[in-house]
């Protein structure tokens, strides 16, 4: 976290929760984190919670995110929900995870065209990108990472609207963090080549996240990495005592950031 920037913690709660009990943990959210100044909350309920979500944080400072999107405004797309139906709903959408990758076969022109499609209903895309375990062995994880965020940025120059997810494949619903060095030795360079791909300096639209396995316990270290502006949270955001943790956290990290 460098002094300056704003940090941004979300939660992706996946598939998990009925409206219900979604309402219940959005409520839950917003009165262990009320008070906390200087972080960026966000949670991305399931698109059938979305709106009571809405309702409930209302007031709170709480921004909503989705977990996807379809890169086109409507059409025979049957089950698909698109940006302009996310218009007024939600401030950010998650594009490109992982698990949409791998389980359902996005490529990274489909998450370039989600990205773009979202940034021009002025909802910020929160690209993720991330190597795999073979990938980190084989030493070629940085190379892959550039490749991969610069092949999901083609054509993307809403700059503004735009936050990256650095999840390592192999840290993500593991248990097993990358260390906060790899991590933000990663920021680093994604840093650098966003820079390249925007052709100028960065703003603060540029904010770099990590995920993968990260808690109350062990968020400090990551947020406190110079290039490290928050944390993409699955697992521990379901728990709206760890989800505070970690947003309490990066607060006091932020509030001494140089
Ligand atoms: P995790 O998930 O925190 O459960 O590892 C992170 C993510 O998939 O965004």
């Amino acid at each position: 976290m460098k002094k300056g920037r704003t940090p941004i913690i979300a939660g992706n709660w996946k598939m998990n929760t009925t409206p219900t009990v979604a309402v219940e943990l959005a409520k839950a959210v917003v009165e262990k984190t009320a008070g906390v100044k200087g972080v960026i909350r966000v949670v991305c309920p399931p698109f059938v919670s979305v709106h009571a979500v809405r309702q409930a944080v209302a007031g709170s400072g709480i921004l909503i995110g989705a977990q996807n999107v379809h890169s086109k405004d409507s059409g025979a797309f049957t089950g698909e929900v698109s940006a302009p139906m996310l218009d007024g709903l939600v401030e950010f959408a998650i594009v490109g995870h992982s698990e949409r990758r791998k389980i359902f076969g996005e490529t990274d022109a489909d998450v370039a065209a989600k990205a773009k499609a979202v940034a021009a209903r002025r909802i910020r895309a929160v690209l993720c990108v991330g190597e795999s375990l073979e990938i980190r062995e084989s030493g070629r994880a940085e190379q892959a990472v550039r490749a991969q965020l610069k092949a999901s940025l083609e054509g993307f120059d809403a700059w503004g609207y735009l936050a990256v997810a650095y999840e390592p494949v192999w840290a993500i619903g593991t248990g097993k963090a990358a260390t906060p060095e790899q991590a933000g030795d990663m920021a680093g360079a994604i840093r650098q080549e966003l820079k390249s791909i925007a052709g100028r300096e960065p703003v603060d639209g540029f904010a770099i996240l990590y995920g993968g396995s990260v808690t109350g316990e062990n968020a400090g270290p990551f947020v406190d990495r110079p290039d490290i502006d928050g944390a993409l949270v699955g697992g521990a955001s379901l728990k709206a005592d760890d989800f505070a943790k970690i947003v309490q956290v990066t607060a006091s990290i932020a509030a001494s950031a140089k």
